[in-house]
């Protein structure tokens, strides 16, 4: 039996109004329907999320959120929380996304709003990745603190919950040809693999999902896939794009 492949839809703050949100939304769900061995999250910004979520009747897709404030209801302006999320029928939530952190979030910030989103028995896309590469190789240890750090208090039993997006932050927002090589992303997902191994121990590798991001398009998912051993991949601008899209689905549809 093949695993189930993940495809995360990252549509940051795109598009503009809620009509346009529907057709890309419609458009999505359509080639979902072809490609069932593929696991379609669509993570519209907060405004478009009950209109992409009342599109489908009966479950194609998923729908995440692309961040989360870890309080509950109450006096927290401008925040929408991780219980109105659950509540609207999310079941993703991407968390430390580079542009996020670009901002300020903390790795103190992400490993919170991670716990909010465990307890509410949803499941985290945990964002990672280096702002750029040194020959020195400084940037493992950036990682391995990043992750490590996001992971905070997290047990064992959390960790199926928990799927990890190594987005390094030079790949994402450029062209394919820029997008990191397989071969360099499966050296991404052992190093990974080995830190969750030193901290949880070797069953808890298997319960890790690890995705890639950054510059994904149906050119060159193929060979990021299958070089790179990735369970899946979080797509930016070619999530706004259905036909794309359903190309990049129909490419993790076919991967054995
Ligand atoms: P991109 O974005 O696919 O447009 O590079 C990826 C991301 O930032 O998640």
């Amino acid at each position: 039996m093949t695993k189930q492949k993940i495809l995360v839809a990252n549509w940051k703050a795109n598009p503009l109004t809620t009509d346009e949100a529907k057709i890309i939304g419609k458009g999505i769900i359509k080639k979902a329907k072809k490609f069932s061995s593929v696991q379609t999250i669509v993570c519209p910004t907060f405004i478009h999320i009950e209109s992409v979520a009342k599109l489908q009747k009966t479950k194609t897709i998923e729908i995440g959120s692309q961040d989360t404030y870890m309080g509950s209801v109450g006096a927290h302006t401008g925040e929408v929380t991780t219980d109105m999320l659950s509540h609207a029928g999310v079941s993703h939530v991407i968390l430390g996304h580079s542009e996020r952190r670009a901002m300020g979030e903390t790795e103190q910030d992400v490993s919170q709003k991670l716990r909010s989103v465990l307890d509410k028995k949803m499941k985290a896309i945990l964002c990672i990745g280096e702002l750029q590469r040194d020959k020195d190789a400084r940037y493992l240890i950036f990682i391995h603190d990043q992750l490590v750090h996001s992971l905070g208090d997290i047990t064992k039993k959390d960790l199926s919950s928990i799927i990890i997006a190594y987005e390094p932050v030079w790949a994402i927002g450029r062209t394919e040809a820029e997008a990191m090589k397989g071969a360099d992303m499966y050296e991404m997902v052992i190093f990974i693999q080995r830190i969750i191994n030193d901290a949880f121990g070797k069953e808890a590798v298997k319960k890790v999902k690890i995705l890639y991001g950054g510059s994904v398009t149906a050119d060159n998912a193929e060979e990021i896939l299958r070089d790179g051993h990735v369970d899946g991949f979080l797509v930016g601008r070619q999530s706004l794009y259905p036909e794309n899209f359903g190309e990049i689905m129909a490419i993790m549809n076919d991967e054995k």
